[in-house]
């Protein structure tokens, strides 16, 4: 891959609000307002802090074009969005595919908005498999599942 994957600082945190508050990304979380500044500027200035992994991802120009996240809720939680730009262009697959990895966490999951064609092939191009189907907030969700080997 020509891109890099690196992890976030500080100076990332105005892309990675502006890619938040992108319209494609906000209508496929299950938080679907707009984020304001202030709750931004405070989730990621902890958030960076956490030792949860928490990448962005440049082009060779080393300008931003994805950010991909893992959270611990009930399970390890991947995350990811990538700018406008750079959609369609196959690149999902192997952002995920390689941040998953790079992690080593054993067992990653990731939920995914039903009608949401683009994410689910793109993780099941990464390796990741369907296992189950959750409703949250009346909306279905695929459940899939990514194991890291030993
Ligand atoms: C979801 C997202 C990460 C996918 O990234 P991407 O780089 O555009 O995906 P890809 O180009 O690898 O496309 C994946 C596949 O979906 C297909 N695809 C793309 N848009 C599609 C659409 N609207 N309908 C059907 N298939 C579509 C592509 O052709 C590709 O298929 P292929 O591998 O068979 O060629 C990106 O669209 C994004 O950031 N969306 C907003 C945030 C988001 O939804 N995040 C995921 C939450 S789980």
């Amino acid at each position: 891959m020509h891109e890099d994957i690196i992890l976030t600082n500080i100076d990332d945190m105005k892309n990675v609000f502006d890619l938040s508050n992108d319209s494609c990304v906000r209508i496929n979380s299950i938080n679907k307002e707009p984020i304001l500044w202030e709750n931004h500027k405070a989730w990621f200035c902890e958030r960076i802090n956490s030792s949860n992994p928490f990448y962005i991802v440049e082009n060779k120009n080393k300008e931003f074009i994805a950010q991909v996240r893992f959270d611990l809720k009930e399970q390890w939680e991947i995350s990811i969005s990538i700018i406008k730009n750079y959609r369609n262009k196959g690149l999902a697959s192997r952002i995920i595919k390689e941040a998953s990895k790079k992690t080593n966490i054993k067992e990653i999951v990731a939920i995914i908005q039903e009608d949401n064609i683009a994410s689910i092939k793109a993780f099941i191009k990464a390796g990741y498999k369907e296992c189950s189907s959750v409703i949250t907030k009346n909306t279905k969700y695929k459940k899939m599942v990514f194991y890291n080997k030993d």
